[in-house]
């Protein structure tokens, strides 16, 4: 019951965004090519222990998920769209891929994995459906969530994306990202800002 009501309230969301994604796979290796390097060196500096199992949801074409395994981790990358995984399934054989919607995401048992990890995902959400999946990630995450995303406005080509995406971006930008987490339970422990327009934050359940 709970789970229908949550499909319906985000359906139409979640339809776009789907379609949308499987769409721009084409353009991946551009925000690879940026992404992947600074997800390895913020993880090096992390040093998260690498028997800590890793949750990386709304995976796309699995550079977080990757960038994880490479470190030792036991990884699990999901998502809804079927292009970005056919990708990630071929870049990093080493992680379990799952399509999956994250509305589902009541399948995984109370801290079922130590790590859940997102990169470049939150902004994209609206505010509903943001903590709904903030609350779920408490939930399944047994020692910490990292999150990487926007804290601050991008190039023209980065504005052009989220542009089309029609995403909740400039007001993501604007939120205080420290209220946002702790009215779900998350408790910053760690942030540091990444490039021009990134960031992370290791936050502990
Ligand atoms: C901006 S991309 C980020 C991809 C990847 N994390 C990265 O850092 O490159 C956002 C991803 O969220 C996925 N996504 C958005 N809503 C989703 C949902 N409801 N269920 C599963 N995946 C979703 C999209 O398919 C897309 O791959």
């Amino acid at each position: 019951m709970m789970e229908s009501l949550a499909s319906d309230q985000f359906g139409r969301e979640r339809q776009y965004t789907q379609r949308f994604f499987n769409v721009v796979s084409i353009v991946y290796p551009i925000i690879e090519w940026h992404l992947f390097p600074e997800y390895k060196t913020i993880l090096q500096h992390l040093d998260l222990p690498t028997h800590y199992s890793v949750l990386d949801i709304a995976t796309g074409s699995g550079i977080l998920a990757g960038a994880f395994a490479e470190r030792g981790h036991a990884v699990t990358g999901i998502d809804f769209s079927r292009k970005l995984l056919k990708r990630a399934k071929k870049q990093f054989p080493q992680v379990w891929f799952e399509q999956l919607d994250l509305i589902h995401l009541d399948q995984y048992a109370d801290n079922h994995f130590d790590v859940i990890s997102m990169g470049y995902f939150l902004h994209g959400l609206s505010v509903s459906f943001r903590h709904f999946i903030l609350k779920e990630v408490r939930r399944i995450s047994k020692k910490y969530v990292l999150v990487f995303d926007y804290c601050c406005t991008g190039n023209w080509f980065i504005r052009l994306i989220e542009w089309l995406e029609g995403s909740n971006y400039p007001l993501f930008i604007a939120l205080n990202k420290q209220n946002m987490f702790e009215q779900n339970g998350l408790q910053i422990v760690q942030d540091e800002q990444t490039s021009g327009f990134g960031q992370y934050w290791l936050l502990k359940p």
